[in-house]
C-alpha cells in the first residue's frame, strides 16, 4: 500500500485484497494481511538504495543488442518484439513463456487475458504495483505461431538476452510463470504441479516456480489459485526481508 494513499484509496485497496481472498477460497483472513498491505513499501525501497550500476541503461543496452532481432524462425512471424516491462530496479521479476496475439500486437508482455490475471495477482494478492514493483518478461521475445510452445531452438536463440535482462535488474526473487519458464531457467523437465511453490536458485537469485496465469484460467478450481497465492505468500516473505 503507499504511504500517501488517502484513507479512501487504503479501505479501496483493503476491500479489493478482502474480495481477491474470497475468491481465492479463503473463509477467514489470513493473519499475513499486513505482510500483503505493506509490501509495496518494501519494494520502494531499492530503487532509493544505493545500486551501483545503472539498470535502466544496462537494459538498454541488452535490447540495443537485441535490435531487430532475425536470429531465429519466430522473427518471420512477428509484429513486434516484445522485450519486456516494468521497473529495471525492481526487486521481483516474473519470466513468462512467450508474446500472445494482444502482446504482438502491442510490444508488451502480459496485456491480454494472461496479463489480466498476472496484474490481480501482484496487485490484488500481492498488494505490489505492477509497474513500479516488478519487472515481466518472457523466455522468448516473439509470438510462438498459434500460442504454440517455443521450440529449443527458439530459446536457446533468445535465452542469452533473458540472461543479460535478469543481470541488468539483479532482482532478489524471479518467478518462473509455468513449465516452459520453470524449464527453460531450471536447465531440466519439470514437472510444474509437482513442483511448484518450491524454491530453486538461478545464477545466484532465488527462483520460485508457479503455475502460469493462463493454467489458471483454464482450470479455474480454488484449489490452483490458492495454491498461486500460497507460492506469492513465499515470496513476499523473501522480499521484506
Ligand atoms: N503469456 C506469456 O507467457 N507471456 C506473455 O507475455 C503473455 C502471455
Amino acid at each position: 500500500m503507499n504511504p500517501s494513499s488517502t484513507r479512501s484509496d487504503k479501505l479501496r485497496e483493503l476491500k479489493n485484497y478482502l474480495l481477491f481472498l474470497k475468491d481465492y477460497g479463503y473463509t477467514e483472513i489470513p493473519q499475513q494481511v499486513e505482510l500483503q498491505l505493506g509490501a509495496s513499501k518494501k519494494a520502494d525501497k531499492k530503487t532509493s538504495s544505493s545500486s551501483t550500476q545503472n539498470n535502466p541503461a544496462l537494459l538498454q543496452a541488452v535490447q540495443e543488442e537485441l535490435g531487430d532481432c532475425t536470429r531465429c524462425k519466430l522473427s518471420e512471424g512477428r509484429n513486434k518484439i516484445v522485450f519486456g516491462s516494468g521497473n529495471p530496479n525492481a526487486d521481483l521479476v516474473f519470466v513468462g513463456e512467450g508474446p500472445g496475439k494482444d502482446e504482438d500486437e502491442q510490444g508488451f508482455p502480459f496485456v491480454g487475458r494472461a496479463g489480466k490475471k498476472l496484474t490481480e495477482i501482484i496487485e490484488k494478492g500481492m498488494g505490489l504495483n505492477r509497474e513500479q514493483d516488478t519487472y515481466i518478461c518472457n523466455i522468448v521475445k516473439c509470438r510462438p505461431p498459434g500460442n504454440r510452445d517455443p521450440e529449443a531452438d527458439e530459446i536457446s536463440a533468445c535465452k542469452p538476452f533473458l540472461l543479460k535482462q535478469l543481470e541488468a535488474i539483479k532482482p532478489k526473487v524471479i518467478v518462473a510463470l509455468g513449465k516452459p519458464a520453470s524449464s527453460t531457467l531450471l536447465g531440466r523437465n519439470v514437472p510444474i504441479t509437482k513442483e511448484r511453490g518450491t524454491w530453486h536458485e538461478f545464477e545466484g537469485i532465488k527462483l520460485m516456480l508457479t503455475f502460469h496465469p493462463s493454467y489458471l484460467i483454464r482450470f479455474y478450481t480454488v484449489e490452483n489459485r490458492k495454491a498461486v497465492h500460497e507460492d506469492m505468500k513465499k515470496v513476499l516473505e523473501v522480499l521484506r526481508k
